[in-house]
């Protein structure tokens, strides 16, 4: 078995961002672009993966788990020297390295896969990725000879006349053999013109050494999609979601209006569920089987809507469970709170959760009835079947028992109901 690490290249400033955040922090559908790389080196089996940090990067190492290695670049030299930073780890390394950049949040688990999967059969010393394109400006070009073998990537900067016009272009995605990877990184020269070591210079060595070159095209190219600027995030934006919605309609998720459906990943809807227009689900959301959600309905992390629940118009819930067949149809919020199965929740119902300086927990029972525009204020637990009347105010810690109807600001028990 030859083993693979990973290296994954984000040293850039990211200037064109104009941001204080880091590039590799902005968030695409709810989750830092950064993520998405480092979740593809976990899918394709990477022992290591280590992480080419630029200066005062500490945002990103606190944001990055103790799994992943990290080595900072004081210089941003270009991307061979970003690789050579890592020399340390991996130069005795006998196997491959996959290499990826930060800023490429839309690639494809089974696309990377692939390339791992023909850089190990086929034998090759680098196997990477390229794409067709409208428009190649700004990325590598790729120059072949005759017989169509890759003779060498020729940078934005440096290509004239015929270059210019080629269509094929370096995604940035590369499998190596570590050994001949780092032995070649030696001999790289300098950019005159940008200063920079490229990495991209080590195909036209790789090719005069007759060592195996193989590329693998994607069929979409808008998964090398690389983000540089605030129009570029808008856009991979675009393209996630699109993506995000085709995959739970084609799981058995109707979505009334995909235009104006906003769902992150890291998501789970259950079959025939529907998501009605104007909808915003946060990251971190579970949604069961058969539930309505929206219109107007904004689910944010940490919410659990088991089968069978409906959620209705102007409605906002956060890291709270619901349970099955549970409704709240009407303009309320809830929060931290823990829902049981067959409650109602009437219009204008809010949990108080938070009191200025910790948030606190509601409990509402298995077949509770909460009135229209009641307040709950946590902590604080409505007990199995009873009633709070409409307008009521729930102090803290003045619990409803089981079967009870309290009514009232503050809300006093009046009575038992029927069981
Ligand atoms: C690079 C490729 C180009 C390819 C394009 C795809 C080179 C020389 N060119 O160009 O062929 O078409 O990506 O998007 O590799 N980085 C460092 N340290 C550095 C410089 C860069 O870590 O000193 C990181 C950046 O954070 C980024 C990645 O390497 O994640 C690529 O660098 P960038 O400057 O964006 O390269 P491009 O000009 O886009
Ligand atoms: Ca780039």
């Amino acid at each position: 078995m030859q083993e693979l690490n990973t290296i994954i290249l984000a040293a850039g400033k990211g200037t064109r961002m104009k941001s204080d955040t880091p590039k590799v922090l902005h968030q695409v559908c709810g989750k830092p672009m950064l993520q998405y790389v480092l979740d593809i080196s976990k899918s394709v089996g990477s022992l290591k993966t280590c992480v080419v940090l630029g200066h005062k990067c500490d945002s990103v190492k606190d944001f990055l788990s103790k799994d992943f290695l990290t080595v900072e670049q004081k210089k941003l030299l270009g991307t061979a020297d970003a690789v050579k930073c890592t020399e340390k780890y991996f130069k005795n390394h006998k196997g491959n390295v996959l290499i990826l950049c930060g800023d490429t949040p839309l690639l494809n688990k089974s696309v990377i896969k692939n390339i791992v999967k023909r850089h190990k059969k086929r034998e090759a010393v680098c196997t990477f990725l390229t794409a067709v394109v409208h428009n190649p400006e700004g990325y590598g070009r790729i120059i072949r000879d005759e017989s169509g073998k890759v003779v060498a990537i020729r940078e934005d900067n440096d290509a004239v006349g015929l270059e210019r016009d080629l269509a094929e272009i370096n995604v940035g995605v590369y499998c190596f053999k570590a050994q001949e990877l780092f032995k070649a990184l030696k001999e790289i020269k300098i950019n005159k013109k940008k200063k920079e070591f490229y990495l991209t210079d080590i195909i036209e060595l790789f090719y005069e050494k007759q060592f195996k070159i193989e590329t693998i095209e994607t069929e979409n190219p808008s998964e090398g999609l690389g983000i540089n600027t605030r129009e570029g995030l808008a856009e991979a934006e675009a393209i996630l979601r699109r993506k995000i919605l085709k995959r739970f309609m084609s799981d058995g998720v109707t979505i009334m209006d995909p235009q104006t459906v906003y769902i992150d990943s890291e998501v789970k809807i259950g079959r025939d569920t529907i998501i009605k227009p104007f909808t915003f689900i946060e990251k971190n959301v579970k949604v069961g089987a058969r539930c309505s959600i929206g219109p107007f309905a904004r689910l944010r992390s940490g919410a659990r809507i088991e089968d069978d629940v409906e959620i209705g118009n102007f409605t906002e819930i956060s890291r709270t469970k619901i349970g099955k067949r549970s409704m709240m149809k009407h303009f309320s919020y809830l929060g931290d709170a823990d829902v049981g199965s067959d409650v109602n929740i009437g219009a204008g119902a809010i949990t108080a959760n938070f009191d200025g300086v910790e948030k606190n927990l509601t409990k509402i029972s298995d077949g509770a009835f909460i009135g229209c525009d009641s307040i709950m204020i946590a902590p604080v637990k409505i007990g199995k079947q009873a009633i709070v009347g409409a307008g009521s105010v729930v102090s803290k810690k003045k619990n409803v028992p089981d079967y009870s109807v309290a009514v009232g600001a503050p809300a006093r028990i009046i009575s038992k109901r029927k069981a």
